[in-house]
């Protein structure tokens, strides 16, 4: 399905991205659900797939996670189901994603589906990304509060949730209707019949997850031999003084590592092209050929991307799922960067060039590129 989001980006990015919560009223008109919640609960069901339950009873909030066996002690209300990256494993589901591509795709996550009884929600809460929850099936009340600290607590272990809010939105969502909410603000949803609805979250890295990966790099790569030196070294008037100049020069030292951007890209791309959730890599068997990749693009058939899977640029390099790709002809590359499907038509004569062909049989063996047939 062809999901048409009914918004004015610049817009929208000028009063609201990473500002302030808005609900956009029939963001998406005549909204059909790609997925159904059978279909969702069955996802749920998967060792894989990264799933909870949440439910609640006179305040008691229980917790539990997937994969699910039965759903049978499930009562009529104050439950929902929560399931992780179903972008990655139902692809009509990751359709509802591409409207939001007008953000880059570095920044987009994944898409969380969650299917709630009347009452059903996870309780008033703080996210760190930002996030657009669109309304499915059914309707469901969303309210939004100001960002202002708020202390966080656990009613369970596996549950953060913050105190009562006052709203600044106070919404009944009906379906297309999308709720955008920046990093930090508040909100709960609780439902008031069988509702689902759709996340479509964003990742920003912290400096600490970048200084951890960007550690892993230095020591793979054996970057930062260069040590910390004193030929003019300074007295102090005590011995055990370490002195602000030496600080700073230990400072430098650390700085010169990251200072070097053609490693500094080159970790960033592994980083960033990295998803945070499984990939439902299924690499065919037996391999193509790569005359056979050629016959049957000849033949018509699509080329789709695994959902998930993401391929970012930097400059002329692509990265694909954490490493480099490398290839002879830019061209196939900014096409596997920036299309969902690959036809012939896109590929054009760089398929003449057997490496062309080789490396795209590497990537389709890899799984991560797969025949949809058409
Ligand atoms: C939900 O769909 O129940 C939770 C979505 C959110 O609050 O981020
Ligand atoms: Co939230």
């Amino acid at each position: 399905m062809d999901y048409q989001l009914d918004l004015n980006w610049p817009d929208f990015i000028q009063r609201y991205w990473q500002k302030r919560p808005v609900v956009l009223k029939r963001g998406f008109k005549n909204f059909i659900d790609p997925i159904s919640p059978d279909e969702l609960a069955g996802l749920a069901m998967e060792n894989e797939v990264d799933s909870r339950l949440v439910s609640h009873q006179d305040g008691k909030w229980q917790v539990s996670h997937g994969p699910f066996e039965s759903y049978d002690h499930l009562g009529e209300s104050n439950w929902s189901l929560l399931v992780q990256a179903v972008n990655n494993w139902h692809e009509p589901s990751a359709a509802l994603m591409r409207p939001f591509r007008f953000l880059p795709d570095w920044r987009i996550d994944d898409l969380m589906v969650s299917f709630a009884v009347p009452g059903g929600g996870v309780g008033p809460h703080l996210d760190q990304y930002d996030v657009f929850i669109i309304q499915g099936t059914g309707r469901r009340r969303w309210r939004v509060g100001e960002k202002i600290p708020m202390k966080q607590h656990c009613p369970h272990p596996d549950l953060l949730q913050v105190e009562p809010f006052d709203a600044i939105i106070d919404e009944e969502m009906e379906p297309g209707d999308i709720l955008y909410i920046p990093p930090g603000f508040p909100h709960e949803g609780y439902s008031l019949e069988n509702a689902i609805n759709y996340s479509v979250g964003f990742r920003a890295p912290s400096g600490r997850e970048l200084i951890s990966s960007f550690a892993d790099y230095a020591l793979a790569n054996e970057l930062g031999s260069y040590r910390f030196t004193d030929p003019d070294v300074p007295s102090r008037d005590c011995p055990a003084q370490i002195l602000p100049q030496e600080l700073e020069g230990i400072r430098q030292v650390m700085l010169d590592v990251i200072n070097q951007p053609t490693h500094f890209a080159h970790w960033f791309g592994e980083f960033i092209s990295q998803s945070r959730h499984e990939l439902d890599v299924a690499p065919p068997e037996p391999p193509y050929q790569p005359d056979e990749i050629y016959d049957a693009l000849q033949q018509g058939d699509v080329l789709s991307r695994l959902g998930g899977l993401r391929v970012l640029t930097i400059g002329d390099a692509v990265y694909v799922n954490g490493e480099r790709i490398e290839c002879s002809h830019p061209d196939v590359l900014t096409v596997l960067a920036h299309h969902q499907e690959i036809t012939l038509e896109e590929l054009g004569d760089a398929l003449d060039d057997p490496s062309v062909l080789a490396q795209i049989a590497a990537l389709v063996n890899a799984g991560y590129w797969y025949f949809s047939g058409e």
